[in-house]
């Protein structure tokens, strides 16, 4: 009786140990029906051969070899990789249902922010309440409501770049940091270093320094998570992270409250969701995350747009000479373009189309995650299965762009040629809500931009040359965008210079209104521009 027991156990012991060597022998291989992809190690698949920088480099360079649809293994866990717009159509468009989800991570959604960060939640019930509030706010009609205001914030941009056209950088991203501050808590941010834009970009800059160590480790290695805190960091850096968000909404927040008594509005989206909370329905946690998520997708993404585009303008003389031949006989010299003026102004369109093929501010989107088996090509998409779409590839594919590393705007003007699209604000059920804002804000930057302003290289004041730009000089983080790069605006005439002031003198009331309550270190520096126009 004894003995059979211990020879039980032993058998079990064995099985078990068979069964963790050939499970272990597994990890990293590539299991039969997958898209086919690199060559995988043992244990870690092709973890090793991903560059810890530029990593969409070589996910490029493998849709050169492998095609359509890839697969690549982290470890046991795999990432199918879409290439062609075919294979993006059917997986991510037809096959939404069951790609809607994101893929464990860890840190940020549950840790962190505990599902209710659309971004990063794949909780039912939280992404459709989540998606609804965003499509009434920033559908494609209601975003029409806000180019008020985006112009209005652009004319201070023009004023700023025409008297000192080095603020160039700093000055297209404190605009879409303010406009994401104005449409959330109806508060502006008329200078970048204030305290809350600062708060904000301090954060910011935490969460990238998350997402490069430990966000993945986390997700890889789930035993990290309950070591204890002393042993590990990684929590004490989240937990200053949130406490600084924390701040942030919170200061925010109180302006809104301070604003309510008042009893003046900008019917911005947290005063709106006030006035009607059975309407929305949204828990503390997500009155802290919806508007924080708004910051942090929109600010950011849409000011590295709108920096690529100006980096790849510099110097193209070609390029810059139509654009404002465009706009000097559609527009003239004594207003300034607006939204409604772009279907007249196809070349700055085709501007920005070229722009986002080339430099997507998000190279391979964000990451979906199968919830369900899927077929495509005779291949196995697994339930599990992270999924990217290779925007970047898409992009720069010579069949369907020839040239492709070519800033060519013209290729979009050709009515015979139908492009293929390249999602650069995702697809699927998931893609970017925020796109109409987006592309409205977008849309007026540049066109005011090229109308008001020759983009030269800048020359060195010591040596008289000039000073060429890398247009591959990216920094990485969660967005791509260019570095802190040399330009010179050259404002056009002096009747574009009059015209510049006399538009902000009239986007002045508007701007007025959400300046309630601002720090008054900010409210100096308005008085101050407004002196001088
Ligand atoms: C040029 C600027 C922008 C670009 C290129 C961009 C791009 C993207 C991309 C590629 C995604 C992922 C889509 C997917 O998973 O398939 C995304 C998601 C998202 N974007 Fe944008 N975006 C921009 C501006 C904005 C703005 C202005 C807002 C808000 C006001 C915003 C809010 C969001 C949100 C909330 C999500 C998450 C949606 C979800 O997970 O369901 N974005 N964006
Ligand atoms: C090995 O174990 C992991 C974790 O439990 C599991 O997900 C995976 O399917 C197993 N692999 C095989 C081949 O049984
Ligand atoms: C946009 O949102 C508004 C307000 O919620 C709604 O009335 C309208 O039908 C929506 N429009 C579209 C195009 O979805």
């Amino acid at each position: 009786m004894h003995s059979t027991f211990v020879l039980m156990l032993d058998l079990l012991a064995a099985s078990v140990g068979a069964w963790l060597v050939y499970n272990i022998s597994t990890y990293g291989r590539r299991e039969k029906g997958l898209p086919p992809g690199p060559p995988t190690s043992f244990l870690v698949g092709n973890i090793l051969e991903i560059p810890p920088k530029r990593a969409f480099h070589k996910l490029v360079e493998w849709a050169r070899e492998y095609g359509e649809i890839y697969s690549i293994k982290f470890g046991h866990k795999t990432t199918v990789v879409l290439n062609s717009p075919t294979a993006v159509q059917a997986v991510m468009e037809k096959g939404s249902r069951v790609t809607q989800d994101r893929p464990t991570m860890w840190l940020f959604d549950q840790y962190l922010y505990d599902h209710d960060h659309l971004i990063f939640s794949s909780v039912p019930h939280k992404v459709n309440q989540l998606r609804r509030v965003f499509a009434t706010f920033l559908n494609q009609t209601t975003a029409q409501k806000y180019v008020p205001i985006q112009e209005a914030e652009s004319c201070q941009l023009l004023y700023e770049i025409m008297v000192g056209p080095d603020s160039f950088f700093t000055g297209v991203k404190r605009l879409t940091i303010s406009l994401m501050f104005s449409l959330s808590y109806g508060v502006r941010a008329p200078k970048i270093d204030s305290p809350l834009p600062s708060l904000f970009y301090e954060a910011v800059d935490m969460i990238n320094e998350l997402l490069a160590d430990v966000s993945a480790l986390l997700d890889f290695v789930p035993l990290l998570r309950i070591l204890p805190g002393w042993m590990v960091n990684w929590r004490k850096r989240t937990d200053r992270m949130n406490a600084q968000e924390k701040r942030l909404t919170s200061e925010l927040m109180e302006g809104v409250f301070a604003r309510r008594k008042s009893d003046t509005s900008t019917n911005s989206f947290m005063e709106q969701i006030l006035d009607n909370p059975e309407e929305f329905g949204l828990s503390d946690n997500m009155m802290h995350t919806l508007p924080l998520l708004i910051l942090q997708a929109g600010a950011d993404t849409t000011a590295c747009a709108i920096l690529s585009v100006l980096l790849l303008l510099v110097g193209q003389d070609e390029v810059l000479k139509n654009a404002h031949a465009e706009l000097d006989s559609v527009i003239g010299r004594d207003r300034l373009p607006t939204v409604a003026d772009m279907e007249h102004l196809p070349y700055i369109g085709a501007i920005i189309k070229e722009s986002e093929r080339l430099r997507p501010t998000n190279p391979l989107g964000f990451p979906h995650a199968a919830s369900e088996d899927q077929m495509y090509g005779g291949y196995l998409v697994p339930a599990g299965a992270t999924i990217m779409v290779n925007t970047w590839a898409l992009g720069h594919d010579p069949q369907n762009f020839p040239d492709p590393e070519r800033f060519f705007p013209e290729r979009w003007l050709d009515p015979s040629v139908e492009h293929a699209d390249t999602w650069p604000f995702g697809v699927g059920r998931r893609v970017c809500p925020g796109m109409y804002l987006a592309k409205n804000s977008v849309a007026i930057v540049i066109s005011r931009l090229l109308w008001a302003f020759d983009i030269k290289k800048k020359v060195d004041p010591s040596a008289g040359n000039p000073i060429e730009v890398d247009t591959l000089d990216y920094a990485e983080g969660i967005v791509l965008c260019p570095n802190k790069f040399e330009a010179d605006f050259v404002l056009r005439s002096k009747e574009h210079g009059d015209t510049i002031k006399h538009e902000l003198r009239g986007a002045i009331p508007l701007l007025e209104t959400y300046e309630f309550g601002m720090a008054q270190s900010d409210l100096e520096y308005v008085e101050q521009m407004r002196r001088a126009v």
